[in-house]
């Protein structure tokens, strides 16, 4: 649904979007990720042909997006940064107009903007003014802006961004709903939503893409995957010593900590796809030392993401 090769965007004195290369299925809902200023925003405005390549190509369903962007853009449904919204228009009225502008006519246009107020719950709300909309429905009026013309791929630029913890889940709930039917490409900060929805995440840095992956692979690939925590009652040394014996287990390290009550935490770095639990139990009831805790540290996509993007 989107091939994207070697899209670069320089703007005075800067690279925004440097060598980029991916491509999207159909039926995909990909999470696009990094920090602030990373090139997302910029990205999505040139695969949406909004903002000219200054390299590459891009192709949304087999469509060059800026040489054939007409068609290219009855394909997508985008929902910008900060959605340009006309204030002084009743809700209906805006819908109407942008699915007049989408190409829509006639019956087409009244049984589109109802379906998409339907599904995003503006019904309540189409007379009013948008300038009086609160930032959820303003949001919402964006999303259903971006669905009107039924298109098969949404690109959603942060579209909870701003939102209150409810409203959040409203919108993430729809945005499941609508992943049955679209592909999607999301961008986003909060990445529990990106852990729930998307299935692949692409995490770009300085304007290059450094991890494409499914979120389970990416923790896995984490510094912190592949670690237990262990505390029992053993002497650092010695509790370590006897850790580092065992099969699997790479390093085992004790944690510095004031006395407590003779308790010594220790960190275990495991050889790949080791996982000596029961060894360690094993070694701690032969040597008598009591254990109170044995866990392996769940890495999540923040660790990744922290990672990958504080590396430089
Ligand atoms: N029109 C422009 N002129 C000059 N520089 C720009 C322009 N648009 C974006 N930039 C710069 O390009 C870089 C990438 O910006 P972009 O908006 O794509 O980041 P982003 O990943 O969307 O960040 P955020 O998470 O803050 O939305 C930033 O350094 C930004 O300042
Ligand atoms: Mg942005």
């Amino acid at each position: 649904m989107i091939e994207v090769q070697h899209l670069t965007k320089r703007f005075v004195g800067r690279t925004a979007v440097d060598d980029v290369s991916f491509e999207v299925g159909k039926g995909e809902v990909v999470g696009f990720l990094g920090p602030n200023g990373a090139g997302k925003s910029t990205t999505m405005r040139m695969l949406t042909g909004y903002l000219p390549a200054t390299m590459g190509t891009a192709r949304v369903a087999g469509h060059d997006v800026f040489s054939d962007s007409i068609r290219a853009r009855r394909e997508i449904g985008y929902m910008p940064e900060s959605v340009p919204l006309y204030d002084e228009m009743r809700v209906v009225e805006y819908l109407n107009f942008r699915a007049a502008l989408k190409g829509l006519r006639g019956r087409a246009v009244k049984e589109n903007v109802g379906r998409v107020m339907d599904l995003t719950g503006l019904k309540d709300v189409q007379r009013k003014i948008v300038a009086s909309l609160s930032k959820g429905y303003r949001q919402r009026l964006g999303l259903a802006d971006a669905l009107v013309h039924r298109p098969r791929l949404l690109i959603l630029d942060e579209p909870t961004n701003g939102l209150d913890p409810n409203q959040i889940r409203q919108v993430r709930s729809l945005i499941a709903q609508l992943s049955t039917e679209h592909t999607i490409l999301i961008s986003t900060h909060i990445l529990t939503e990106v852990e729930m929805v998307c299935r692949r995440v692409i995490i770009i840095h300085r304007g290059k893409i450094r991890a494409d992956d499914t979120p389970e692979n990416l923790a896995r690939s984490s510094r912190s995957a592949g670690m237990l925590t262990v505390e029992m009652k053993a002497s650092a040394e010695e509790g370590s010593e006897a850790l580092q014996g065992l099969a699997g287990i790479r390093r085992a390290t004790a944690v510095p900590s004031a006395a407590n009550g003779g308790w010594q935490q220790f960190e275990v770095k495991l050889d790949t796809g080791a996982d000596p639990r029961e060894e360690i139990a094993e070694l701690t009831r032969g040597r008598g030392w009591p254990l109170r805790e044995l866990r392996a540290n769940q890495a999540t996509l923040e660790d990744v993401f922290v990672e990958i993007t504080q590396r430089d």
